[in-house]
């Protein structure tokens, strides 16, 4: 196997992590969760969503988070964009990176955006545009990468065919998201050579939620197929709203002990890290989850 010296951590607690909160994060947890990651060195801190506040209440406040945010210079804050609207709201509120949403699968799309695939790339497409102009760029995210909560399994090509298209739109950066966690390394890479026809590896980011353990072993197949952009979520927080039974991310905690183990560069500071997930599962009255942030607790001198 092989494997990139250093690898891109996106951070998605703040937004992915807590959009499926029930109860209101209040808005000073929601600042000081992503004060800390800052602070522990992680550069791509996705922190919010401009989504319809009646569709994911969570996320309704992401102005104010923007702006209560000490922003550090090089590193980057952004959020997630469905339409027009939203763009509208994200460039009022100061952001300086967007990204965009679709499917590779029919009916995730209708349950998430309300729309089929080709009206939610063609939403992409002007939001994409719109953001340019105004010298923001944008992520692109494909949802059901590998497994779809209604349809079952994708085929490779249907991912393919929308991270391309995400992709020749302007999109800097396509995101395979397994959005319930259900995928395993084989077909992982069975997925990654269908889109690298298309895109290139340095375009190409994984999303793993880990609902069924298998994130991190997808994400060392994800490496080896030359990926150097992981996204993770600090204590394993979140699932998706429109994704019934769907756990948390990857934790960034996990995912920072493995690269670090194999001598792979993150930039983050992993006792400082483990500090955050602890404080934001106290204020959400959760238990640890990250096996590395359970085991950092038993020894702490374990690094
Ligand atoms: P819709 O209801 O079809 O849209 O929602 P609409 O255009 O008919 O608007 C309905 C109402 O929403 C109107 O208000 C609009 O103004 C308002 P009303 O007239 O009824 O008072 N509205 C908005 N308000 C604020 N901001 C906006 C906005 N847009 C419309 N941007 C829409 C369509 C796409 C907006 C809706 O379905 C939505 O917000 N969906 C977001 C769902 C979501 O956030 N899902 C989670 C994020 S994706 C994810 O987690 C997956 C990922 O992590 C990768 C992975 O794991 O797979 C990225
Ligand atoms: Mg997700």
């Amino acid at each position: 196997m092989t494997f990139p010296p250093q690898v891109k951590i996106v951070e998605v607690g703040p937004r992915d992590g807590l959009q499926n909160e029930k109860a209101l994060v209040p808005l000073h947890v929601k600042v000081s969760l992503i004060e800390g990651l800052t602070e522990a060195g992680l550069r791509t801190i996705e922190s919010g969503s401009f989504v319809s506040p009646k569709w994911v209440p969570q996320m309704a406040d992401t102005a104010a988070v923007l702006s209560g945010v000490r922003r550090v210079t090089g590193v980057e804050y952004p959020v997630l964009v469905p339409n027009l609207k939203g763009l509208e709201a994200a460039l009022a509120a100061g952001a300086k990176e967007i990204a965009v949403f679709t499917s590779a699968s029919e009916s995730f799309s209708q349950s998430n955006t309300n729309c089929t695939i080709d009206e939610s790339l063609r939403r992409c497409r002007e939001v994409v545009k719109a953001a340019s102009v105004s010298g923001l760029p944008a992520r692109g995210y494909v949802s059901c990468a590998l497994v779809c909560p209604y349809e079952g399994e994708i085929t490779p090509e249907a991912v393919a065919r929308v991270a391309s298209e995400l992709a020749q739109m302007g999109c800097y950066e396509i995101s395979l998201g397994d959005t319930i966690g259900a995928g395993t390394p084989v077909k992982v890479q069975a997925m990654l050579r269908a889109v690298t026809k298309h895109l290139l590896p340095e375009q190409t980011a994984v999303h793993f939620h880990d609902t069924w353990g298998q994130a991190l072993a997808n994400i060392l197949a994800s490496l080896d197929y030359g990926i150097a952009t992981v996204d993770s979520s600090v204590a394993g927080l979140g699932g998706c709203p429109y994704a019934p039974g769907a756990t948390g991310n990857v934790a960034t905690e996990d995912v920072v002990y493995m690269l670090s183990g194999m001598g792979i560069e993150t930039g983050v500071d992993l006792p400082k890290l483990a500090a955050v997930g602890r404080e934001i599962n106290k204020q959400l009255g959760r238990p640890l989850t990250s096996k590395v942030a359970v085991a950092m607790q038993r020894e702490p001198e374990t690094k």
